[in-house]
């Protein structure tokens, strides 16, 4: 199933004699073999001496026998590249503990000790930013998901929970701000300059929630008034430059505090909540509990440097890390297959509390927007998994859009079922039972059964099951009627050939096309592997609304004429099924322009005429507002369309794709520049109307870019200019100059280096600048790629900006699939780059060459070429070992 990088055998092989060693493969972890540990460690106090190259760590371990675990004298404490300076045993030093590969293992003779462990680690050498690490001059800990046996040896697994105390003591001028979980609880001057803090969390965690963070920090600081009359104490640390820039955060914090409060009654649990902004971040944000640390990206903006876009992501990671605190702090997960467990869930309710606070049918198709092109194909692909999975060699790997995406869809599944009320009651249930402990996804299904009063006996193949589930839809009139056949199929992924049926509830509705009526809205599970079910209608024209706001995970395959497209496309009075609808209509004619088909199926110039006449409809119905209106006009992505071939060809599907966007362009130019010219008078603001302005306007200048390259070039760049006035915004700016730098015109050198001079203190925004011209439609993208990578500011050193070039390169499916395979090499190139100093990032580029399945065969062997590559380099990490095994696997 992998590829052998078979160990050397211990008797030798001779013809081994001279190389050296190979790695080991790394094991194989699977889910039933989880034993719970045979110890526990109620209390933890850890004493640091800070230092940015040396940091010296004495934890005290409260250590006793597990009553509910196998009996064993041997404490095994993970570690990861750490030395043990000391070890003591209530109090006297022990000689006789072994290391076993990284793990320190200490026989202890009784059932109850204080086991203390000394370490020295240096955080300005830590390049994987995994455990204590330097960014910027400051200190900070990522622990999340095995990182805090980087820091001292410990059993770091999510099951063994503790009350920690830490004592931080260091140069009070270089790390004036000394942070931890909890409270404080003293704090004081040491000799030759140093101070320390002590903090105290009262809530038993694990270590993965354990973090620390000291250094020169600003703070903003607010208050919030829990419903129990309870004051917390809120604070937003960032460095001196990034003052000034945290109101947002602070209000979308207090915001999702009352949130959670008024939809899922859960109050915060201590006096303090602090969030850290650091630069150097592998992920998005930690949920540590009362110190949450975020990728600066999820925390600061203001109007001159972060886009619309910027200021929701802010606000919806705000809300996820805060929401942990109840679904991953206090509840957390007994092993790391349970991930989703914590995370699915998570992500469901930081999506409900963005569709509370914004539009919540935007913010839908924006969410399935992402779960179809990225999650679908991941399902699809080498590395498809369930949302619960059965085995990992490294658990970084698994923070996917499966687990997370999938992960709230299959909850959100079961609110739908259940109705909100009866969710809630679910919810509260599983609070209360498992309240302090490490759970299960079992425990979760369990309480919503008994909670919220489901059967969910089939619902948890969910769980176990990999696969998008397909759908076929078949409708046909009967007398008084029309009748429905519905049937679903799962195809097979990697170790999972047969797979059964799913429940899938469907929102659905019958409309009638001839007199206009729209049907009422049911719900129909579909249990088995076919069923039939009559609705009544009366009229001539019945159209079927089906999936409506994405009920289910699965693929709608539905053989729906073009007029009945068209008319739910303009009609319908589901937001979600508008948007399908002309999502379908744009695939239809695009896949049969791609596979060289007749277009007149599709009508009037192959579909276009249609596609054309409903985005007229669109542009002028004045029953939407913008923000919808610009979901309306995103044409569905190279990815998703891809996605819907069993083999693509990339080149042919941009082409396609270019070439309705040019036509459109022209055949809409007056609309398109009424529409640009009409948002572009709705002022600077931040409310809806100001929003969807500035979204429909960018999208209408990259249709005319398309259509009359000339114009959109002027249009594009008057943008930008007016976008540099005061008051102008980050969105305008970046929108003009992302189409500017994919057209040639004079204007695109000229602004691109405006930009850059204009911004060139900001980080984030400079990872914008990059970002922008890998993204762009220039046909010297891929050349331009190269050259940024050559650029003085850039560094694979620091996450954030490594993606912001070759994330976004991939992203850019006709630069990143150039028939050469420059694109490929490239990206092989940065895994190796990457791959040794920061592993963990390094991996996330591999799975975009794993789809070489689904390529054509030119290019596919290509991406495999690259592959090999990697996996034949020496010494490569766990991370990038098991993706790139699996991809070709
Ligand atoms: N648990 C974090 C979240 O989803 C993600 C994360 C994982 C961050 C691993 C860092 C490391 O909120
Ligand atoms: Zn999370």
């Amino acid at each position: 199933m992998d590829i052998a990088r078979t160990p050397s055998t211990p008797d030798g092989n001779p013809h081994l004699a001279d190389a050296p060693p190979l790695p080991p493969t790394p094991p194989m972890i699977l889910r039933e073999d989880y034993r719970p540990f045979g110890w526990l460690v109620p209390n933890v106090r850890l004493d640091f001496t800070l230092g940015l190259a040396e940091t010296t760590v004495r934890a005290d371990l409260q250590v006793a026998r597990n009553p509910a675990a196998d009996s064993t004298p041997v404490l095994r404490l993970n570690g990861d590249g750490l030395n043990p300076l000391e070890v003591l045993v209530d109090g006297a030093v022990m000689n006789s503990w072994v290391m076993e590969g990284p793990d320190l293992l200490v026989t202890l003779p009784d059932d109850a000790h204080t086991v203390t462990i000394t370490t020295r680690i240096d955080p300005a050498a830590n390049s994987q930013l995994m455990g204590l690490y330097a960014s910027g001059g400051m200190l900070c800990t990522q622990c999340e998901a095995e990182g805090f046996r980087r820091i001292t040896f410990f059993p770091d697994r999510p099951d063994v929970l503790s009350t920690y105390r830490v004592r931080m003591t260091g140069p009070r001028a270089d790390f004036p701000v000394l942070l931890s979980n909890g409270d404080l609880v003293g704090s004081g001057d040491g000799a030759d300059g140093t101070h320390w803090a002590e903090w105290h969390d009262p809530w038993p965690k694990p270590s993965y929630l354990f973090a620390l963070v000291a250094g020169d920090l600003m703070v903003q600081r607010d208050s919030f008034t829990t419903m129990n009359g309870r004051e917390v104490d809120l604070g937003i640390y960032v460095r001196a430059e990034d003052e000034g820039r945290t109101d947002h955060a602070m209000q979308s914090l207090k915001r999702s505090m009352k949130w959670d409060e008024e939809v899922f009654g859960r109050e915060y649990d201590l006096g303090i909540f602090n969030i850290v902004a650091v630069s150097d971040f592998n992920m998005g944000a930690m949920e540590n509990k009362g110190l949450n640390v975020f990728n600066t990206k999820y925390v600061l903006a203001d109007p001159d440097t972060a886009t619309d876009g910027d200021y929701d992501a802010v606000e919806g990671v705000i809300a996820h890390e805060y929401f942990h605190n109840w679904s991953g702090n206090r509840i957390t997960c007994r092993d790391w297959f349970q991930l989703s467990l914590k995370e699915g869930f998570t992500v469901l309710r930081d999506q409900l509390f963005s569709q509370d606070m914004g539009s919540a049918p935007v913010k839908r198709i924006e969410d399935v927007r992402v779960l179809r092109s990225v999650q679908f194909p991941e399902d699809s692909g080498p590395l498809s998994h369930p949302i619960r999975p059965d085995s990992f060699r490294e658990i970084s790997n698994f923070y996917t859009a499966t687990v997370y995406n999938k992960g709230a869809e299959v909850i959100r599944m079961m609110r739908t079922m259940a109705g909100p009320e009866r969710f809630r009651a679910g919810c509260d249930l599983y609070f209360q039972r498992h309240d302090g402990e490490a759970a299960t996804c079992e425990d979760f299904v369990r309480a919503m059964e008994d909670g919220a009063g489901l059967d969910l006996r089939q619902f948890r193949r969910w769980y176990s099951q990999a696969g998008t589930p397909q759908v076929r839809v078949a409708v046909a009139s009967v007398e008084g009627g029309v009748e429905l056949t519905l049937s679903q199929t799962t195809p097979a992924t990697p170790g999972q050939e047969g797979k059964q049926a799913v429940p899938i509830p469907l929102k659905l509705a019958l409309h009638d096309r001839a007199t206009g009526t729209l049907g009422e809205e049911t719900l129909l599970m579909l249990t088995g592997a076919e069923q039939r079910v009559t609705l009544p209608h009366d009229g001539d024209a019945p159209v079927l609304s089906v999936n409506r706001g994405f009920s289910a995970p699965v693929v709608i395959r539905r053989d729906l004429a073009p007029d009945d497209l068209v008319f739910l496309a303009a009609r319908d009075d589901d937001p979600f099924a508008r948007y399908e609808a002309m999502q379908d209509l744009v695939v239809g004619h695009l896949l049969s322009a791609v596979r060289g088909e007749a277009p007149e199926k599709w009508g009037a110039e192959g579909g276009r005429a249609a596609i054309r006449d409903v985005l007229a409809t669109v542009l002028a119905d004045d029953g939407i507002d913008d923000l919808m209106r610009g979901e309306l006009l995103i044409l569905p992505g190279e990815t998703y369309l891809a996605e819907q071939l069993p083999v693509a060809d990339p080149g042919r599907i941009h082409t396609a794709r270019e070439a309705l966007k040019g036509w459109l362009g022209q055949a809409l130019e007056g609309e398109f520049l009424a529409l640009h010219h009409r948002a572009s008078r709705v002022g600077n603001g931040f409310d809806a109307e100001a929003k969807g302005a500035r979204k429909v306007k960018t999208q209408a200048l990259v249709f005319l870019a398309a259509g009359n390259p000339g114009l959109a070039a002027e249009l594009a760049t008057a943008q930008y200019d007016a976008s540099c006035e005061p008051g102008g915004t980050m969105t305008d700016r970046q929108g003009g100059l992302l189409v500017l730098a994919g057209l040639d015109s004079p204007a695109r050198t000229a602004r691109l280096l405006d930009f850059y001079n204009r911004h060139q203190d900001n980080p984030l925004v400079i990872d914008k600048w990059f970002s922008l011209q890998a993204q762009s439609l220039h046909r010297n993208a891929l050349a331009h790629v190269q050259a940024l990578a050559q650029h003085p500011d850039f560094t694979l050193r620091n996450p954030n900006r490594a993606r912001s070039l070759f994330m976004a390169f991939v992203g850019n499916a006709n630069a990143f699939h150039a028939p050469g395979g420059e694109g490929y090499r490239m990206i092989a190139d940065t895994v190796l780059a990457l791959d040794p100093l920061n592993p963990q990032t390094a991996a996330r580029f591999v799975p975009p060459l794993g789809r070489w399945r689904r390529i054509e065969p030119g290019r596919a062997a290509l991406m495999r070429e690259q592959l090999e590559r990697i996996a034949a380099a020496p010494r490569l990490s766990r991370d990038t070992f098991e993706q790139v095994s699996r991809s070709l696997g």
